[in-house]
């Protein structure tokens, strides 16, 4: 049996799954989610571990613990971590959200300069990325960057305390922005930008590589044998490409959580030479490319618990009926956008209401922008010369049936629907398979286990619709980008 943790944002979700791929049980645990000032975003690194360890003693508390072989993970990404020399952690994690680095994001991309930082890291600084909050800690918490012993990302902080080993893996490790990311090794020339050491940085390894086996006393506590073998594991969207089968050359999938993403696998390495796209290392041992919009399912929880106030997403869907037809316009930058206008000052807006507009088409409108906003990134990734003609999907967005309908027909892609769509926690799984060695690698284990279930195809019709209001959404962002 092998446990894949998802460490995301809202909470940690556990999967247990057996050698075959098939899933025993999934366990969700919350836990807080800061924001202390506008546009900042953190949690605190001791909750994921307290919150871990709860939902692994409930997830293998009904089967045959001594079956558990190794437990692995998807990460929410570029969160920083800092430790102290006594291992403690120096202040609440900074996390992929949040957006207080604007000023070091510029310093990075202007005066070090995009065309060093891709020669560099293969990408250039966004305000999420790792190492502009190192140098937003440097400068504003000086006492608090002399302490830093440790520097890691969220799931390595699980993995540490699980398994005593400080490591973290490439496809995450590619979204600090200190990697080489062609050649998967720390950058010379960013820690040095940064001020930082490689003794202060994890061991870099592969993401289904063996990191070490379960500290004695945290095996006693879980009931499970300390031979249980931790896998480094990856960035969640490598690991979601993992659980959906997007590995290998030219394999697309969107996942629509908390953050949207559209992730697109390769053999080999390249760069989008405008740095739009994220050019990172993959859980299979090769490459991606990535588009990340800050907020996706997230503009629907908000709209639908803070302002309709309801819980019940499927009721508020229902009522959609003017598919292609409405005149509501949403703009989904509720904590500004990352793909592809890089500016964490952006924000949300409804455009184009009228008298007759009804709620129903205020949620259509989120559901539309949000898609519309992954249709720029899908943009970009054309423009490279990638043919993308079906996708898979994955994230809490992907259970509705009516948001997979809008995705088809706004992208004009097939959408290949998995069985499971717990993309980052079955990767997780599906990595701790390969790193116990019950796999030879990735690719296998994925062409074993991931099975599509349905395709959800684009109707010619509702394309031309939706191509046109692409088109006018296209002009909104561009239209009032002053204001932020
Ligand atoms: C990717 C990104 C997000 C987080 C979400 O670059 O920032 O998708 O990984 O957990």
């Amino acid at each position: 049996l092998y446990i894949g943790v998802d460490l995301g944002t809202s909470a940690v979700k556990l999967l247990l799954m057996d050698g075959d791929g098939k899933i025993h049980k999934i366990v969700s645990k919350e836990y807080p989610l800061y924001f202390p000032h506008a546009g900042w975003s953190e949690q605190k690194p001791e909750d994921w571990f307290t919150q871990a360890m709860e939902g692994i003693k409930e997830l293998v508390s009904e089967c045959d613990r001594s079956q558990v072989a190794g437990i692995s993970f998807g990460g929410q990404m570029h969160g920083l971590v800092a430790l102290d020399k006594e291992d403690r952690v120096i202040r609440p994690a900074i996390l992929w959200n949040d957006g207080r680095t604007g000023a070091e994001t510029d310093y990075l991309n202007q005066e070090i300069g995009k065309d060093k930082l891709s020669r560099y890291t293969a990408n250039i600084a966004f305000a999420g990325f790792t190492a502009p909050k190192l140098l937003w800690m440097k400068k504003h918490e000086p006492q608090n960057f002399d302490r830093i012993s440790k520097i890691m990302l969220p799931k390595d902080y699980l993995a540490y305390c699980l398994s005593g080993s400080f490591c973290t893996d490439v496809s995450d490790a590619s979204g600090m922005l200190l990697m080489d990311v062609k050649n998967r090794r720390w950058s010379e020339e960013m820690l040095k930008i940064c001020g930082i050491t490689k003794e202060q940085l994890p061991k870099l390894y592969e993401s289904y590589e063996v990191v070490g086996v379960l500290k004695p006393e945290v095996a006693r506590k879980l009931g499970l044998s300390a031979k249980v073998k931790v896998i480094a594991g990856a960035g969640d969207n490598a690991a979601a490409a993992v659980g959906t089968g997007t590995v290998g050359d030219g394999m697309c999938n969107i996942s629509l959580g908390t953050s949207g993403t559209i992730f697109i696998s390769s053999k080999s390495f390249g760069v989008d030479e405008n740095n739009a796209l994220h050019s990172f290392a993959h859980a299979d041992g090769h490459y991606h490319l990535m588009g990340c919009m800050l907020s996706a399912a997230s503009c629907n929880k908000w709209w639908s618990e803070e302002i309709l106030k309801t819980k019940d997403f499927g009721a508020e869907q229902a009522k959609i009926a003017k598919l292609g037809e409405n005149q509501v316009f949403y703009l989904p930058y509720l904590m500004g956008e990352r793909s592809p206008h890089n500016n964490p000052d952006a924000r949300a807006m409804f455009i184009g209401m009228s008298m007759d507009t009804a709620r129903e088409d205020m949620t259509q409108a989120v559901l539309e922008g949000v898609t519309f906003g992954l249709r720029d990134s899908l943009e970009v990734a054309k423009s490279l010369g990638l043919q993308i003609e079906r996708t898979k999907i994955c994230g809490g967005g992907a259970k509705s049936s009516l948001w997979k309908k809008i995705l088809a027909n706004i992208m004009n892609l097939k959408v290949d629907v998995i069985e499971s769509e717990e993309g980052p926690a079955l990767g997780g799984a599906m990595l701790a398979a390969v790193g116990c060695k019950e796999y030879p690698d990735v690719e296998t284990i994925a062409g074993k286990v991931v099975k599509v279930v349905d395709t959800v195809e684009p109707e010619p019709e509702l394309v031309a619709k939706y191509e046109e209001r692409y088109q006018k959404f296209k002009k909104i962002y561009p239209a009032v980008k002053e204001l932020f």
